[in-house]
């Protein structure tokens, strides 16, 4: 997730396309860069790493004067934050912008360095900067139509905004799958990511769709399909305050962000995944398959939600890989005396990449022989640097300090980490590594239905909201889940929240069940769905209010609260069923009137002992 913003008409553009990043800082933040048109046939660029201060302090010594411009705000996902890897890239006398990722970067990559292109950065941008340049000079139409052949042959998501000093006073923006909108000014028009960044200027937008190009000139905005087909549409006026436009619209950024988490999983699984060899792409996972075969036994360290993904990696790990595994949390590895060695795997998992418990961890580990693999949302941070090998989630940057979409993108990199491990070692045949792999990608398309029940959520956290205590329930990888709930909920709502394995409720938590202890059971169609009803009952016979999250179409479960959500292979369960438990969590905290998204005492990244 990155930013871009582009501005065309007749005002000097530099500082007004800044101020148009700073809105959509929230997207990216690891460096930033400005292309302006300077003067005719010419494409002046300044890029800084860092927040956008330094991009500040770089156009003061650098100032770009000009009336037709581009910029980004980066959030890395391909090359680490570097001057070199911020946007702008450039190829000849064209400048580009992107956020999204391109899925055939290698190939692309490979065939122009045999064409003799020389690459100044290691991001997949510079490819389509690269393309570009190449089709214009092929003279064959006019700019959209070169620009069209160069996307034709990209696979990804993108958004992209370029410029050509070739092509005074115009900016091409196109878009597949990541989020684009145009803002139409009186003599001037703007793009950018989100609406925050057009706000000062106009409220009249064009939101483009994917597979959709415009061409932006001053006092034009030309809508075709990337196939060439003309487009109409009407602009529709915003009348959001900058607050909500910041949100999305949405109250909350932790509201945002539960909603964004499709488009997280979309973007974590793309390209890594190859349905019909039943494989998953080894340069994208950081464990090759020799190594892999080498493994005694895989040790996942992690604080906090990252340790609920953990479970559910150590039970997919021991399922679909045959490999012993464990979980342990950050602090305690650095309390004990624990014995790591050359055949341990230590998966490292964290949001944020900087958790000082789990980097002391993974320092112990890796002093000790074992190889260590980072899971982690930002790009070269310090766990992934201490690491052997990383593999990233892309669920773009978390404002919100309760994670939400950070903990689905890491169950999604957990699952395919052990179908590769489980292909790797030949435990896991094509047949069940496709049916896993299928079920993962459809897994966007029933979040989006657990979302839909977003109101019903609502009207049960109206009920709930004045508990004093919650216990939750689950079992196999529900248990993970009702950890996770458990802890969204104390997080936000500051109500005392316990997570139990289902079947341990009977060795101690069932005598503080009565009518006042509302139960949350996690309790889909799955292998374990007879014992965990046993314990529903159990929790029913003493008159405890249950909430239940069960699978579509079950009409067994009476009596109770019922969330119901798609029906999904059994391997994938958690990242639907934990959608409504982050939602009750929500709406009960605002309900309660709580700060959602700074919860007292907590920081989004503890880099503390
Ligand atoms: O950045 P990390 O994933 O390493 O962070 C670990 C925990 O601090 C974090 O998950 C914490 O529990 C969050 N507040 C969860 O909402």
């Amino acid at each position: 997730m990155c930013g871009i913003v582009g501005y065309v008409g007749d005002k000097d553009c530099a500082s007004l396309l800044v101020e148009g990043l700073r809105k959509l800082e929230y997207r990216g933040y690891d460096s930033a860069g400005l292309a302006v048109e300077t003067s005719a046939g010419k494409v002046g660029v300044v890029r800084a790493v860092g927040k956008l201060a330094n991009l500040d302090a770089a156009l003061a010594k650098t100032p770009l004067s000009g009336k037709t411009g581009i910029g980004h705000t980066r959030w890395a996902t391909h090359g680490r934050p570097s001057e070199a890897n911020a946007h702008p890239h450039v190829a000849g006398n064209v400048a580009v912008v992107h956020n999204g990722i391109i899925e055939n970067h290698v190939e692309l990559r490979r065939g122009l360095e045999a064409a003799g292109v020389k690459f100044t950065s290691d991001t997949d941008t510079e490819i389509v900067a690269h393309l570009v340049h190449e089709e214009m000079g092929k003279k064959q139409g006019d700019f959209a139509s070169s620009v069209r052949r160069a996307l034709a042959r990209l696979r990804g998501a993108y958004a992209i905004a370029i410029v050509c000093g070739d092509v005074p006073e115009t900016i091409l923006v196109a878009k597949n799958a990541s989020p684009l909108v145009i803002g139409i000014g009186d003599g001037e028009m703007m793009a950018a990511s989100d609406i925050p960044a057009l706000l000062a200027h106009t409220r009249d937008v064009i939101f483009l769709e994917d597979g959709e190009m415009a061409v932006l000139e001053k006092k034009s905005a030309t809508l075709s399909t990337l196939d060439g087909k003309p487009i109409t549409r009407a602009p529709k006026r915003i009348d959001w305050s900058p607050a909500q436009a910041e949100k999305g619209g949405f109250k909350h950024f932790m509201l945002k962000e539960i909603f964004e988490q499709p488009r997280a999983i979309e973007d974590t699984l793309r390209g890594r995944i190859d349905v019909t060899a039943g494989e998953i792409v080894e340069e994208e996972i950081g464990v090759t398959a020799t190594l892999a075969k080498k493994i005694a036994r895989v040790y996942f360290v992690a604080c906090g939600t990252s340790s609920h993904a953990a479970i559910a990696g150590r039970y997919w790990v021991e399922q679909l890989a045959r490999i012993p595994a464990t979980v342990e949390i950050g602090s305690e590895v650095r309390t004990r005396e624990p014995v790591f060695g050359p055949g341990d795997l230590v998966v490292a998992v964290s949001q944020s990449g900087e958790t000082a418990d789990t980097l002391a961890a993974v320092r112990t580990a890796k002093a000790m022989g074992a190889h260590i693999l980072a899971v982690a949302n930002v790009l070269d941070s310090a766990i992934p640097r201490a690491s052997d090998g990383a593999l990233y989630t892309h669920a773009g940057p978390e404002i919100g300090v309760a994670s939400t979409k950070c903990f689905t993108a890491q169950l999604a990199a957990l699952l395919m980490l052990a179908v590769h491990l489980g292909r790797a070692r030949g435990a896991l045949s094509k047949e069940e590594a496709r049916r896993i792999l299928d079920a993962l990608l459809a897994v966007p398309h029933a979040m989006r239905d657990a979302l839909e029940e977003a109101e019903h959520v609502k009207n049960l956290a109206r009920k709930y909201a004045r508990a004093r205590d919650m216990l939750f329930l689950g079992r196999g990888t529900g248990f993970p889940i009702a950890l996770e709930g458990a802890l969204k909920l104390k997080e936000i709502s500051y109500i005392h929240a316990e997570g139990y394995a289902a079947g341990e409720m009977k060795h101690g938590p069932i005598a503080l069940i009565d009518e006042e202890m509302p139960v949350v059971v996690v309790a889909p169609r799955d292998a374990h769905y007879e014992k965990t009803m046993s314990n529903l009952h159990e929790v029913r016979a003493r008159e405890a209010q249950v909430i239940a999250v069960v699978s579509e179409g079950d009409k067994d479960v009476v009596g109770v609260d019922a969330i119901r959500v798609p029906v999904v292979e059994p391997e994938v369960l958690p990242l639907v069923t934990v959608i409504p438990l982050q939602l009750l969590s929500y709406f009960i905290a605002d309900i309660k009137g709580t700060d959602v998204d700074q919860p007292r005492n907590l920081a989004k990244t503890v880099t503390v002992e």
